[in-house]
């Protein structure tokens, strides 16, 4: 991490996890446990349905709140569907976008993607924006052509003002809920390149301020090793996220790395 460059950023993705009254017990449960934190953002990303129980349970605190999705228009017959502008009224103000969840089960694709992180960013949201290769394309050799080709079509007709609002998480497809972590040099690398890619597409004062995440299976254990990278600038954490201890320790490597 380069903490006095860009934002160090450690986001919970719960997933399709949690009930009401189980998000509001995790909060409370976390709350006390990282109120001294400094220098790292920690952000909270739940289920739409958990959105106004976990703003009203972080109000308060050093906790933010996003969410795991939204459509890029702006209101309309989209049913089931819930638009940038619905969340941002609510106060929410992360929103992961992208997630390989979404493009392998939901088939979102780069383009509305890119869509999506337009809506988001006209809303006043701050976008995650997830980007990864597939195991096969690892072992094909491709992993940075596939890196790129998301980068480029994720943030087209992205200004440079507005990329800087943005969040990219680096999550290997092959890492996620797995138990198989990129090492903290496959994920410097890979997070390396992100920012190279985006000094090609930007500039390099714009690539340097944006905050990279490493995202797959990051845990209490392996988490202290990936945030000691310089281009790794905190985690997007999916089951180690639903346990507030784990959550605690990994948050707190961020503020100490
Ligand atoms: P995981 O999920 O930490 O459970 O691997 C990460 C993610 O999907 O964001």
């Amino acid at each position: 991490m380069k903490k006095n460059v860009r934002k160090a950023i450690i986001a919970g993705n719960w997933k399709m996890n949690k009930t009401r009254p189980e998000a509001k017990a995790l909060l409370d449960e976390l709350k006390p446990l990282v109120a001294d934190v400094k220098g790292v953002e920690i952000v909270a990303c739940v289920p739409f349905t958990n959105l106004e129980t976990a703003l009203a349970a972080a109000e308060g605190t050093n906790i933010k709140i996003g969410a795991e999705n939204c459509h890029f228009e702006k209101s309309g017959a989209f049913t089931g569907e819930i638009s940038a502008d619905m969340l941002a009224e609510m106060g929410v103000e992360y929103v992961v976008l992208g997630h390989s969840e979404r493009r392998q089960y939901f088939n979102e694709t780069d383009e509305t993607v890119n869509k999506r992180t337009k809506a988001a960013l006209a809303a006043g949201l701050k976008p995650i924006v997830c980007v990864g290769e597939l195991l096969w394309e690892r072992e094909c050799n491709i992993t940075e052509e596939v890196i790129a080709r998301q980068i480029k079509l994720d943030f087209f007709a992205i200004s440079k003002e507005d990329v800087k609002k943005c969040v990219i998480a680096y999550e290997p497809v092959w890492a996620i809920g797995t138990g198989k972590t990129a090492t903290a040099d496959q994920a410097e690398e890979v997070c390396a390149f992100i920012r190279a890619q985006l000094a090609k597409l930007y500039d390099n004062d714009t690539a340097e301020s944006i905050t990279i995440q490493y995202g797959g299976s990051m845990n209490a254990k392996n988490a202290e090793d990936l945030v000691s990278k310089t281009n790794v600038d905190g985690g997007l954490i999916g089951g180690a996220s639903l346990k507030a201890p784990d959550f605690t320790t990994i948050i707190k490597a961020a503020e100490n790395g």
